[in-house]
């Protein structure tokens, strides 16, 4: 019997109590990561991809952070129509209740405490003794459990804590009424093996244990967040707390694709299954890296661009006589479609409209219009338009619909000869202004003629182009990360023309921007 053979048999026995629940951090684990924070539209639409692929948690963010964490909690608890919607909170009473007041609107709001339990951390984090944290243990939980019958306890650095005072804070937390128990390697220290023994020994020795969920949380530093996870779910775990890509603080957190594809594939060797649908991991590959501007590493499992390609003679004459040659999974399976040539720009409407809905789009009437436009203008210039062309133009729109500042014209002189210069149009609500300017290269001349029409602080930690797909007239995507007073905001711009493409991305930026500054300080964008 073949592994497909095997794994096709053993999944029509999947048992109940195998059942692996996904609980999804990106929104709030990988927010942290530096660089990646996210806008309340991005979030939403972030929140509502995970909750139609089956994630069964959302952690939507740590309400007590910011006004901007706070009510990205709230219109997700709104929206979700599936999902766990969970806060975060430290295990003070304030944080418990931000949390509890932003998970309230959710059909099935769960609250997230922790506190931290190493030694290390108690004593020179939290500055506390082992009595105190365990007091605020049972307390926080139990604080916790006066907004919602769904509280998860975690203990921060669980991996390097005395495993006698990890059980008596465990036990505490179950007490008290937690109804899952997280186990974190905060640091990505521990090591699979290591990581079963501390699982089994949690459940076989901890009062209560056998009533709650255990679950892990494992980041990545030393490459085994995936492995660690998979023998704490082995040794009895049922939760896995993960992230679209595996971002995540520092080297990032387990990455929802690997742990989801492993269960599949190898579901011959591991008996645990989830309810993710698979199919639906390159969408949300593609659109946490877009909306982060965080690229997904070529060689990366399951998602990067060479997972799926045989480059090698050898490999491809296989692949040509059976794909389970080289293949332990289709592309298919993961949502991955082969890249396909879409209309060209005889191409109607009611045919764009159809291949919107079928890549998983729903545009509104005059989104729908402008889109179009795009296209039509794209297909005028671009040889062949292809699935990729379409997504980079269709997130490009979306994304600048509401937008107060939009580039209207744009001309660049560049050379060897130098000094750049570039002049541009921007329509600043409503009314057009028009500058010159010079700069150290075409892109700097740009971004130089913006700032004189819109004057702004802001640092500029990121540029960054890729091409959309193959060849010299291929669309340019651009990310330009802005940076003022402890806000991070990324824009994209997407066109063939480079340089358009990049003024497109800073505007974003700079719109961007300009929606957090509104809501410290309303005021005036334009130049005075
Ligand atoms: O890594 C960690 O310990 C965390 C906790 C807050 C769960 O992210
Ligand atoms: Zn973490």
């Amino acid at each position: 019997m073949t592994s497909k053979e095997k794994s096709n048999k053993s999944r029509t026995r999947r048992n109940d109590a195998d059942r692996v629940v996904i609980f999804d951090t990106t929104l709030r684990d990988g927010e942290q990561s530096p660089g990646a924070s996210m806008t309340l539209g991005e979030k939403l639409q972030i929140a509502e991809l995970l909750d139609q692929m089956g994630v069964d948690i959302i952690e939507a963010g740590f309400p007590i952070a910011s006004n901007g964490d706070f009510e990205a909690v709230s219109e997700i608890a709104k929206i979700a129509k599936n999902a766990v919607i969970a806060g975060l909170a430290r295990a003070g009473n304030k944080d418990i209740d931000r949390a509890g007041d932003a998970v309230k609107h959710a059909r099935r709001p769960r609250i997230h405490t922790f506190i931290s339990t190493s030694p290390v951390h108690m004593k020179y984090k939290l500055q506390m003794e082992p009595g105190a944290v365990l007091d605020a243990v049972s307390a926080s939980v139990r604080h916790a459990r006066g907004y919602t019958d769904d509280v998860e306890w975690s203990a921060e650095d669980a991996t390097r804590t005395e495993h006698d005072f990890l059980c008596r804070c465990v036990e505490a937390a179950i007490k008290a009424g937690a109804t899952t128990i997280n186990i974190p390697d905060t640091v990505g220290y521990t090591v699979p093996d290591e990581y079963y023994d501390l699982i089994a020994m949690l459940i076989e020795k901890v009062p209560g244990a056998g009533d709650v969920v255990f679950s892990t949380h494992c980041h990545n530093d030393l490459g085994l967040a995936v492995a660690n996870s998979l023998a704490g779910v082995r040794a009895g775990a049922r939760q896995i707390e993960c992230t679209i890509n595996g971002l995540g603080e520092r080297a990032g957190n387990a990455a929802l694709e690997e742990v989801v594809m492993a269960m599949n594939v190898r579901s011959d060797a591991i008996p645990n299954w989830t309810g993710i649908n698979a199919e639906m991991i390159t969408r949300a590959s593609k659109l946490v890296s877009g909306v982060t501007a965080f690229p997904v590493q070529y060689n990366k499992a399951i998602v990067g661009k060479n997972a799926f390609a045989h480059e090698a003679g050898i490999h491809q004459d296989g692949m040509l006589k059976n794909t389970q040659t080289y293949e332990i999974m289709t592309p298919e399976s993961i949502g991955l479609k082969e890249s396909s040539l879409v209309m060209g720009k005889h191409s109607g409407r009611h045919a764009f409209r159809e291949k919107l809905s079928e890549m998983g789009y729903e545009l509104g009437k005059n989104a729908l219009e402008d889109a179009f436009v795009r296209f039509k203008d794209l297909a005028d210039k671009k040889k062949h338009v292809y699935d990729e062309d379409i997504e980079a133009l269709v997130d490009d729109e979306m994304a600048s619909a509401d937008d107060h500042i939009k580039v209207v014209a744009l001309t660049v002189i560049a050379g060897t000869g130098g000094p750049q210069k570039a002049t541009i149009t921007l329509d600043v609500e409503g009314t057009h202004h028009t500058r010159e300017a010079s700069g150290d290269g075409p892109v700097d001349a740009i971004f130089n003629a913006i700032k004189s029409i819109v004057p702004h602080e802001a640092r500029l930690p990121l540029y960054q182009v890729h091409a959309v797909t193959e060849g010299t007239d291929a669309q340019a995507e651009v990310s330009v990360r802005l940076e003022e007073a402890g806000k991070t905001v990324t824009g994209r711009g997407a066109d063939t023309d480079t340089m358009v493409a990049s003024a497109r991305a800073y505007v974003s930026a700079l719109n961007k921007l300009q929606v957090k500054r509104e809501k410290t300080a309303p005021g005036s964008m334009l130049a005075s």
